[in-house]
């Protein structure tokens, strides 16, 4: 591939999804766009990006399905463990603070297959609360897979303790299905985290994990002050372990005591009455 393809790849997937392509990623584009330089019968990247270049007709459709194919959708079930010993900890106290009747709003941001909207599923129901989670992606094939609530045997055994797999999953061809009841507790849509969202309302928590560090620090810094306008003035947000607000201009503040963990700045949540 020229350097000019590649060029062209990362402007599109930048403009899209904010992500970074650094010219090491290059072995990256081959695997993943090949099934689509197959299917459009073209010889290779340089033709592809040739005819993104020229903005044939459908080249509008073509590029939303590059900048989804090349976005990183790697996740797992309770990730991390902390973040959500943490909201295991924080749920009651949130909960405490709410008028009864009100259902506790959970927003998965970058949800990918839905792993971490059925792990805050899980434990709102070990917990026996009601609440209502929105899981959120760019990419409509993650999104499909989140709904489906589907998941193989590899994806079970990553973070799942088997005594959760067992009460919360049941067996289907060799695969493993979300009960149900717990499926019906989030919802997924499509969103890109570079847009104002309309309608969402306020979240008492916001996971938005292990995307940010695909981003360059101004795009971290528009996406962060997007976040600010959907959390409830005493809510939570989780970034990923190797994500952060310090050195960024940002409504966000590290909550004391709590990695990975952020709250508005006292400011912020002034404004926000
Ligand atoms: C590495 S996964 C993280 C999944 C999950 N949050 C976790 O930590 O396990 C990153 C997800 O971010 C999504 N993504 C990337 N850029 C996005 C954007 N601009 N808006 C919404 N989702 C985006 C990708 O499609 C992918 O599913």
């Amino acid at each position: 591939m020229t350097p000019d393809s590649f060029a062209t790849f990362a402007a599109l997937v930048r403009a899209r999804s904010g992500m970074v392509l650094t010219p090491d990623k290059d072995y990256m584009l081959e695997g993943r766009l090949g099934p689509l330089l197959r299917r459009e019968g073209l010889p290779g990247l340089d033709a592809l990006a040739q005819r993104l270049r020229a903005a044939a007709p459908g080249a509008e459709a073509l590029a939303r399905e590059i900048a989804e194919a090349l976005t990183i959708n790697e996740s797992s079930f309770f990730r991390d463990g902390k973040p959500f010993d943490h909201l295991r900890r924080l749920l009651p106290q949130l909960r405490a603070a709410r008028p009864a009747g009100q259902r506790l709003r959970l927003w998965s941001a970058a949800c990918s297959t839905g792993q971490e909207a059925y792990s805050i599923a899980m434990l709102l129901r070990e917990q026996g609360l009601e609440g209502e989670i929105l899981g959120t992606d760019l990419s409509r094939e993650v999104l499909e897979r989140a709904r489906e609530g589907v998941f193989t045997q590899f994806e079970v055994q990553r973070g799942l303790p088997v005594q959760m797999l067992v009460r919360y999953f049941r067996q289907e061809g060799g695969k493993w299905r979300i009960l149900p009841e717990l499926r019906a507790m989030a919802r997924f849509e499509e969103a890109n985290l570079l847009e104002p969202q309309r309608g969402l309302g306020l979240f008492d928590v916001i996971f938005c994990r292990n995307v940010l560090i695909y981003f360059d620090p101004p795009t971290k810094e528009h996406v962060l002050a997007l976040l600010a306008r959907h959390l409830a003035p005493d809510g939570v947000l989780f970034l990923g372990g190797a994500e952060t607000v310090l050195g960024l201009s940002s409504p966000w503040v590290p909550m004391a005591g709590e990695r990975g963990a952020f709250v508005l700045s006292p400011q912020e949540a002034a404004l926000a009455f």
